[in-house]
């Protein structure tokens, strides 16, 4: 890839590019004349002289990065918006032309016209979730449509069951609390890797339902009786699902064969992560995690591509840090002035739970580690403007830990808990950076700091977003163009 995208800088020209193809034996002419001037180029498409990209985008911290902005701009430009992992427990808030729409479970793509929505296998999903959504969006003058969305076979489903044994595990006075968004994504998730969960296509068969049905109780029931509950029936969830099923069939595809195909054509494909690598069921804060792999690869698994379908991995970042729920925040600032004026200013409140986010400085060590287990190959920075203002601003550069110096999380629950952040100051500015569209209009301190986090993190910033607003942005890579 690197190659190709060097050899076609350096021609600066579709024929400069073809032949430097040629002479590399890799290209596999062909033209698509629907689409303009076409031609792959060692599985990739050339537009216009461009190699295209197909683009994950990650949250690189807690989720909370500001994906929503984002997502929507590169929405516009992609031709397929796919979700890879995560269910209803994602909050984007998009904003196009005044209207507010908060979707959770759908991909961004439905709010724009023309796009393909794709919801992956790596998804898990509750269908009545799934039929509100769609509701509420038609309410607001978006139809959601089978031409417009389509979703995995074989993605599970998330049953009323799920949400109340979560309801039981995240009780107060319960050891096993984790701070979760409490719509069954977890233990949706333990039936999948259980084998026993009932999948999308499972209500396209009634009749076949029961065995599973009874299969998924056997776990459930023996469950629910060890916590004093009342067992429940299987005919209760056979009927639940038998209601549902006709609503939600005619958006069922195989969503693996599906993408193929519009790679092929040359759609240009955006994935669509949700919450964050942090939250990652691996590489996160275990077990202060969501329940599915939240890093750039799951895109691949997550729709039933291979991994060479992702060409550019976006991540997204806030200028410092959130975190909802549980678990270690090392730079964590919840109860002093800087936290709450972090929290204020950047209205820090969970988009589908509405709780007050923990906010702290930004934190290098955890980014840079963020870099590497997603292979980002570019950042968008958000939220620069929230830290206008301030007097000095720290960045998070290593921990202490056990008398010693680390530059990375170390994976036990424990030492992330001990483990204390080693501090740089970096100098304020007073100028806003609150609307800036261009370097030029930023403040040199403020320049100083992004490019500090650029050297700390080892990675380009390609984006940087100065207020909600989309026009708010000074674009130094379109991900979509190698
Ligand atoms: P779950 O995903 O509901 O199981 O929650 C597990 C952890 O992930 C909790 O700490 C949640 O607060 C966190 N989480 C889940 N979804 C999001 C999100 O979209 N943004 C930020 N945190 C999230």
């Amino acid at each position: 890839m690197g190659k190709i995208s060097l050899l076609s800088l350096l021609s600066g020209s579709i024929w400069g590019t073809t032949l430097a193809c040629l002479a590399e034996g890799i290209l596999y002419p062909k033209v698509d004349l629907a689409g303009g001037t076409r031609l792959q180029v060692s599985g990739r498409w050339l537009r216009e002289g461009i190699l295209m990209a197909n683009v994950v985008v990650v949250g690189s911290q807690w989720g909370d990065e500001g994906k929503g902005k984002i997502v929507d701009w590169l929405s516009e430009q992609a031709d397929i918006v796919v979700r890879f992992q995560g269910g209803h427990n994602a909050g984007h808030t998009l904003v196009i032309d005044g209207a507010t729409y908060k979707l959770s479970l759908l991909p961004s793509g439905v709010v724009r016209e023309g796009k393909l929505s794709v919801i992956g296998n790596g998804v898990v999903i509750d269908p009545q979730a799934l039929i509100d959504e769609i509701a509420q969006l038609k309410k607001q003058g978006i139809v959601v449509t089978p031409e417009t969305l389509r979703i995995a076979e074989n993605a599970p489903l998330i049953l009323p069951l799920h949400r109340e044994l979560e309801a039981l595990r995240e009780a107060d006075d319960a050891a096993t609390r984790i701070g979760t968004t409490k719509r069954g994504i977890g233990p949706a998730y333990e039936d999948k890797v259980g084998r026993r969960a009932i999948r999308f296509m499972d209500l396209a068969d009634l009749p076949a339902l029961h065995g599973k049905i009874d299969r998924l109780l056997a776990h459930h029931n023996a469950l629910r009786r060890g916590h004093g509950l009342p067992e429940i029936r299987a005919q209760t969830v056979y009927d639940h699902l038998a209601a549902i099923a006709p609503k939600v069939l005619p958006f069922m595809d195989t969503v693996w064969s599906l993408l193929d195909g519009k790679r092929r054509e040359g759609k240009r494909i955006l994935f669509e992560g949700a919450q964050g690598a942090l939250l990652d069921i691996d590489h996160g804060t275990y077990p202060y995690v969501t329940s599915s792999n939240t890093v750039a690869a799951q895109a691949a698994t997550g729709s039933g591509l291979g991994p060479n379908a992702i060409d550019y991995v976006l991540g997204i970042c806030k200028a410092y840090t959130t975190r909802v729920g549980l678990g270690p925040f090392p730079t964590d600032q919840m109860d002093n002035a800087i936290g709450k004026t972090l929290g204020e200013r950047g209205n820090e409140f969970g988009t589908v739970t509405g709780r007050a986010r923990r906010c702290g400085w930004f934190d290098a060590v955890l980014v840079r580690q963020t870099v590497l287990t997603c292979g980002i190959d570019g950042l968008a920075l958000t939220k620069l403007d929230i830290l206008d203002g301030f007097d000095e601003i720290k960045v998070c550069v290593r921990y202490r830990l056990d008398g010693r110096e680390v530059d990375y999380l170390p994976a036990g629950e424990q030492a992330q808990a001990r483990a204390e952040p080693v501090y740089e100051t970096i100098d304020g500015w007073k100028e806003p950076t609150a609307r800036a569209r261009s370097w030029a209009q930023l403040p040199a301190q403020a320049i100083k700091y992004v490019r500090r986090i650029e050297e700390l993190v080892g990675c380009p910033v390609a984006l940087l977003s100065t207020s909600p607003e989309r026009e708010d942005t000074i674009l130094m890579k379109n991900p979509f163009e190698l």
